[in-house]
């Protein structure tokens, strides 16, 4: 797919102001810091679209940006990190949460894994959230340049086969980079496969 325009729409808290046009809209999520809204900045081909921060909780909101007029792409809070305390962690979750379960135009959400970790307590715990609410993602590993080509794809595997011992089958994985832009054909191939259903 070919990106000619990409421009912010609407940051909040509640998915009862999200925009209510009906469009196909895709959403990225992952802990703090594991490049959600650089990887949106990479696949939009706008360096300064979403906020980026090499400090983790940058991103608290909802926020929403239209991509060539058709589709929303959507950069959501990280999970897991501390912030300031358990009250605001909890109010996160609960912003997170109610997204995920009551945005219906929400095609697919991206879950980002940082490629060099093996699999986290936090992460796991997700996808069974997500596997027992029956919400549609995929997996984006994210940061591949970090890592020799072959170091960071035998990682990738061995995440993936950890998965495997008690998943069936594995949803869509994607191996990405928002320095060198591996992936990015990839990931808005499939969003323009999802589009078309
Ligand atoms: P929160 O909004 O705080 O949850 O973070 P986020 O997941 O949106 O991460 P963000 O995109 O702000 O990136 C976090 C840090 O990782 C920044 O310093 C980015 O420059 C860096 N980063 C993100 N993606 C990549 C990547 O693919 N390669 C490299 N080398 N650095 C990356
Ligand atoms: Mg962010």
């Amino acid at each position: 797919m070919i990106i000619n325009s990409a421009r912010f729409v609407i940051s909040n808290a509640v998915v009862r102001k999200c925009p209510k046009d009906s469009r196909h809209e895709y959403a990225f999520i992952g802990r703090s810091n594991v490049g959600k809204s650089s990887l949106i900045n990479m696949l939009t081909g706008n360096k300064g679209l979403a906020k980026t921060s090499s400090t983790p909780g940058k991103t608290l909101l909802i926020n929403h940006f239209l991509v060539n007029d058709e589709w929303y792409i959507v950069d959501l809070p990280g999970y897991g990190f501390a912030l300031r305390g358990k009250s605001q962690r909890e109010a996160l979750e609960k912003m997170i949460k109610g997204y995920i379960l009551n945005r219906k135009e929400m095609t697919n959400l991206f879950v980002l894994i940082d490629s060099r970790h093996k699999p986290m307590k936090i992460d796991l715990e997700f996808f069974d959230w997500l596997g027992e609410n029956g919400v549609p993602f995929s997996i984006v590993f994210t940061k591949l340049d970090k890592m020799g080509s072959q170091a960071g794809k035998r990682n990738v595997e061995e995440y993936c086969k950890i998965l495997l011992e008690t998943w069936e089958e594995l949803p869509p994985v994607f191996l990405t980079s928002s320095e060198t832009r591996r992936g990015r054909d990839e990931l808005l191939d499939y969003i323009e496969q999802l589009n078309r259903l």
